[in-house]
C-alpha cells in the first residue's frame, strides 16, 4: 500500500537524526514501528544506542530486534525520540493517541530534545481536530469527565477493544476519543483539558515536535520548528 511505503519512507528519513551514543525514544504505531525495525537493523550494523520505548508493544518490538532498552528511572534525559501522529498542523502541535499509548509518549516526549515526527503525508493538515481527541481518564471519573469534556462541545465515546469491553492503556486507565470537529484554539482546549480533574492526559501535544517528516510517495516534506 502506498500509505504504508509513505510510513517507511518517513521512518528511514528519520535515521539522520539518530546518532551514535545517544538514549533514543521509541514511538509507537505502525509509523513509529517501521522506524523501530529500521533502527534494529541499524544497530545490528553496529550503531550503539539505547532505547526507552513509549508501549509494552514497542518494547516487545524492539527487544524482539535486539535493541537495548533503557528506562526513565535510569536515564532521565534523551536525545531523540521518532515517533508518529495522527494529525500535524503547520505549528508542529499534534493530536496523538490513536494507537492508545499518549501517556507514556508525552512523558518520553518532554524529556526529549529532539522529537521528531514521521508520517504519511494524509497526517498534515491545517487545523487540528477530524481525528478525535484521545484523552485518557482515570476510569472512576469517566462519566464525569465525559459530561465535561460534551459541555466544551465534543461528542464523546468511550474507546472500546475488539471484544467490546472498554480499551485499557499501558497505565491502566481508559480512553475517550473526543470528536471536537476542528479545534479553533488547540493551546486553550489543551489548558481546559489539563485542569480536568480525572483527565490523566490528553492528546494534544503542543511545543514538543521540534521536526516533522512527511512522506508524499517518494519525496519527504521536513517541517522545523
Ligand atoms: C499512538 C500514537 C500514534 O503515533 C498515532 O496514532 C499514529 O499511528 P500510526 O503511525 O499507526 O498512524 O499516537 O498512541
Amino acid at each position: 500500500m502506498a500509505n504504508d511505503q509513505e510510513k517507511e519512507a518517513a521512518a528511514r528519513a528519520s535515521l539522520q537524526f539518530v546518532r551514535d551514543g545517544q538514549v533514543v525514544g521509541l514511538g509507537t504505531g505502525s509509523t513509529a514501528a517501521y522506524f523501530i525495525r529500521l533502527l534494529g537493523e541499524e544497530v545490528k550494523k553496529g550503531l550503539r544506542i539505547r532505547g526507552i520505548p513509549t508501549s509494552t508493544r514497542s518494547q516487545e518490538l524492539a527487544q524482539s530486534l535486539g535493541i537495548p532498552l533503557t528506562t526513565l528511572d535510569e536515564c532521565q534525559e534523551i536525545a531523540v525520540t521518532v515517533d508518529g501522529a495522527d494529525e500535524v498542523d503547520p505549528q508542529l502541535r499534534l493530536i496523538k493517541g490513536g494507537g492508545g499509548a499518549l501517556l507514556r509518549e508525552k512523558i518520553v516526549a518532554s524529556a526529549t530534545r529532539q522529537f521528531v515526527i514521521v508520517a504519511d503525508a494524509s497526517k498534515q493538515v491545517a487545523r487540528l481536530g477530524k481525528f478525535p481527541l484521545p484523552v485518557e481518564v482515570i476510569r472512576f471519573a469517566q462519566a464525569l469527565v465525559a459530561k465535561r469534556i460534551a459541555a466544551l462541545g465534543a461528542y464523546v465515546q468511550l474507546r472500546t477493544s475488539p471484544d467490546g469491553q472498554p480499551y485499557v492503556t499501558d497505565e491502566n486507565n481508559h480512553i475517550l476519543d473526543c470528536h471536537f470537529g476542528e479545534i479553533r484554539d488547540p493551546d486553550r482546549l489543551a489548558h481546559e483539558l489539563s485542569d480536568t480533574p480525572g483527565v490523566v492526559e490528553h492528546g494534544l501535544f503542543i511545543d514538543m515536535a521540534s521536526v516533522a517528516l512527511f512522506a508524499r510517495g517518494t519525496e519527504i516534506i521536513q517541517l522545523t520548528r
